[in-house]
């Protein structure tokens, strides 16, 4: 019989912009990131110590320079155990969700207990496809100019009849609604402050993400740039902005938190990755939550709280218009703390942050609560979803 994994902590840091100049987190690597968020879980669940866990998973999507099997340096740099295993996960954004995938399926499996899953991403210092050399023979398949991300927005804009009225609207709502989480301080559970630097280049606790602006105006998004294609709709404001960030959940075999005393209040009920085209690939979610909520049997009107990155908005609202989930922000019951355009997006780590702000807004705003979905797209196709049920 298949075992059921709990979330009995997660935590991140605040989510830096990844800016050379004005980057709070600029003097910061991507291995210290990681390692507050490690200390962290430990300092908060003293019942647990490191030589307990089974693996640690962490979703990285650019692995390459201070990157590289970031899971396994970053735990070993952190002076962590050696005895205990890492796996650094490439799904590109899904990588975090993945690695949350693989510790839950090994719970489940009963192929250990206690497990840490998380992801970090440095899109300062590691920049989008840094390193990357392609396979030509892609290029034979695919026109070049059709797989940056960009791109894909624009054409899923195009194809799926997006707006950049509606854009707008949601841009607004995720910064309005993201600011508001921040002021009511209910980010303050989920964040951990790490020391950063502000733009005059003073040393600071943060303790807050960099992104969020409280001066967002929708006359001013009405006349931005668009950098991906002449005359097109993509602006900065309806694509996630580079950042810097970690996160990582201590997830648990139910009776064993129990064993220990370890309340929770998600458990996990299932996951489901699915593949699309490259060059449309926001609309990934919709097959990989059509997938996960028909294997266990739901509908869309049975979920009550929905995480949906918002790499794009029109990507956003492509899916959850086509999985009948919502029309139009302000949202009813997805992204309630505001989303990606406005927290940030460090590629590797969303996957796993937004599972960890889902957890914090069941538990806090929507305490009955019973389903919850997190989902999100990946370069080249590749979406992940994953489903919880109030404990
Ligand atoms: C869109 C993108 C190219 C813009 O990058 P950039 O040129 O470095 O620009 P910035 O993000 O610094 O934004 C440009 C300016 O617009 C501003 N801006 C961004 N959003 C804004 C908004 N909603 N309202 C007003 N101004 C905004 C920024 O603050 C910045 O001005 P500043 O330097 O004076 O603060 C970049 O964010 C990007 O590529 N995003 C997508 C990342 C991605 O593909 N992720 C994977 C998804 S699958």
């Amino acid at each position: 019989m298949l075992k059921e994994c709990v979330i009995v902590d997660g935590v991140r840091t605040p989510n830096g912009r990844a800016h050379a100049e004005k980057g709070w987190f600029r003097k910061r690597a991507p291995d210290e990131l990681m390692t507050a968020v490690f200390d962290a879980l430990f300092e908060r669940n003293k019942a647990v110590k490191p030589g307990e866990i089974e693996a640690v998973f962490i979703g990285c999507a650019n692995q390459s320079g201070p990157q590289h099997d970031i899971g396994r340096l970053a735990w070993l740099a952190g002076g962590y155990p050696e005895e205990i295993p890492t796996n650094t996960i490439c799904q590109q954004c899904p990588s975090g969700m993945s690695a949350i995938e693989h510790a839950a399926r090994a719970i489940a499996c009963g192929e250990g207990e206690i497990f840490i899953a998380g992801g970090v991403e440095d899109m300062l210092n590691v920049k989008m496809g840094q390193n990357m050399e392609p396979p030509m023979r892609l290029y034979e398949r695919y026109n070049p100019m059709e797989l940056p991300m960009g791109p894909t927005a624009e054409k899923v804009a195009e194809q799926w009849k997006v707006s950049p009225e509606d854009m707008i609207e949601m841009a607004y709502h995720s910064h309005i609604r993201a600011a508001e989480a921040r002021d009511a301080g209910k980010f303050d559970d989920e964040i951990v402050p790490v020391e950063g630097m502000t733009e005059e280049g003073e040393k600071f606790m943060v303790d807050r993400d960099q992104w969020i602006r409280d001066n967002i105006s929708r006359e001013r998004m009405a006349t931005m740039p668009t950098p991906f294609k002449e005359n097109g709709v993509i602006t900065a404001a309806f694509s996630s902005p580079l950042t810097q960030g970690a996160c990582a959940l201590l997830l648990m075999e139910r009776k064993k938190a129990d064993a220990l005393g370890l309340s929770y209040h998600l458990v996990y009920r299932g996951g489901a990755m699915a593949g699309c085209d490259p060059t449309v690939m926001g609309i990934g979610p919709i097959n990989a939550v059509r997938k996960l909520l028909e294997r266990c049997n739901l509908t869309a009107d049975d979920i009550d709280v929905v995480e949906l990155n918002e790499a794009f908005a029109s990507q956003s609202l492509a899916c959850l218009r086509e999985l009948g989930l919502e029309d139009n922000a302000p949202f009813k019951k997805t992204n309630l703390w505001g989303g990606a355009l406005a927290l940030g997006h460090p590629l590797g780590e969303s996957g796993a942050r937004i599972v960890i702000t889902l957890n914090s807004i069941m538990k806090r705003d929507r305490p009955e609560a019973r389903y919850g979905l997190a989902a999100l797209c990946g370069g080249f196709g590749n979406a992940n979803a994953t489903l919880w049920e109030k404990a």
